[in-house]
């Protein structure tokens, strides 16, 4: 495969799927944002009037769709934990029909790679109807919701043509992270995290990760190649992502992949877990890293068939992967990466159409 990559091109060049090129493209795209959110003295670079939107929003609302929406879990999280403003993250065709408003001065914020997605649309209509503000986080500048909205950040990620989304959800959480970091100087919040310097070590384990494919074809040979279900478990921002990497494995290899929180095994899933079930863990959390290990514990008494992905300090005798240590912040960037690849690999292996698969688009102008 080609080693530099220019992450514009629309072109596959030697790769042999476009999703396998967007993946290995997620480090440059890294520094391209690096670079695009970065003044002349190495300081964030972010349009005034977003930063007085945020300083002004007493609630924040994330809308978004399927990946996106998943991105916007970890803003979620990104935003409340360094900006200290509320937020509520939700999918748009549910939103859309209860909208209750709870605060005075809400912000909304559409992640949309497309920027044409018209369940999230019909949401921003209704929120202009009302009144309200609204910012379009998207890789089209001078798409729909990004020309509707009142503000709008660029994903800066090139063109993504694959249906999949991978190098859109990495830039879209790098994005939220540098818009919570603004937020919080613009409140005088002082943080010992600076997202430019830990999105260039995101970029560089990225790297780390992409030359681990052979490894995470094993993987997906060994758990994924001819499963009828599989499971993904993890808790705090492991969670989330577990719902990404659920979703990429069902719509390119149609595996009934579910993602779900490690605590809420015991309160019904577990009844899933069957002789060989595979069950992916991600471990990567400190602060609830024994908690998940014993839910790796529990389904593997019940007969699944675990692998574990866990993070450099935090990783014990028998995990699969351990990616590299990253800014707790920052580390679904990371983590969705073993993802990424596992799903495509199965996808491969049960010659399914990776870069279309059936019945999708990319994107979905249709309510
Ligand atoms: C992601 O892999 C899917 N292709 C799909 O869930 C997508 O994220 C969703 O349709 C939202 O698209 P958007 O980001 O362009 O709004």
């Amino acid at each position: 495969y080609t080693a530099e990559l220019d992450a514009s091109d629309i072109e596959k060049g030697t790769y042999p799927h476009f999703m396998l090129k967007e993946i290995d493209e997620q480090p440059f795209v890294m520094r391209n944002i690096i670079n695009q959110y970065q003044n002349e003295n190495g300081d964030l670079k972010l349009d005034d009037d977003i930063r007085a939107a945020m300083k002004e929003a007493d609630r924040v609302y994330i809308i978004a769709c399927g990946t996106s929406y998943h991105a916007g879990l970890v803003g979620k999280q990104l935003i409340e934990n360094i900006a200290n403003i509320p937020v509520e993250a939700h999918i748009a065709s549910e939103f859309v029909y209860n909208m209750p408003l709870l605060s005075e001065k809400p912000l909304f914020i559409f992640i949309s790679q497309s920027g044409e997605t018209a369940d999230s649309r019909a949401v921003l209509v209704e929120v202009k109807r009302l009144g309200h503000k609204a910012l379009t986080i998207t890789n089209v500048p001078g798409s729909t919701l990004s020309r509707e909205a009142n503000y709008t950040l660029n994903l800066y990620a090139g063109p993504e043509i694959a249906v999949a989304s991978t190098k859109a959800y990495t830039a879209q959480i790098a994005v939220l992270a540098i818009l919570a970091v603004d937020s919080a100087r613009a409140k005088g919040i002082e943080l010992d995290f600076n997202p430019l310097q830990e999105l260039a070590i995101v970029a560089n384990a990225m790297e780390v990760l992409c030359d681990q494919k052979e490894e995470m074809e094993k993987i997906a040979r060994e758990f994924l190649a001819v499963t009828r279900n599989a499971f993904f478990i993890g808790r705090a921002a492991d969670f989330y992502v577990c719902l990404e990497a659920a979703l990429k494995l069902k719509e390119i290899s149609y595996i009934q992949a579910e993602g779900f929180a490690g605590g809420e095994l015991k309160h019904g899933t577990i009844a899933l877990i069957e002789d060989g079930t595979p069950v992916i863990a991600l471990a990567t959390q400190e602060h609830v890293n024994l908690s998940i290990r014993g839910n790796v514990k529990e389904v593997a008494a019940r007969g699944a068939y675990t692998c574990v992905i866990s993070m450099d300090g935090l990783q014990e005798e028998g995990d699969r992967v351990v990616l590299p240590k990253i800014h707790p912040y920052l580390t679904p960037l990371v983590s969705v990466l073993p993802m990424q690849l596992i799903s495509y690999y199965a996808a491969l292996h049960r010659d399914c159409d990776v870069d279309k698969p059936r019945n999708l688009a990319k994107s979905v102008t249709v309510e």
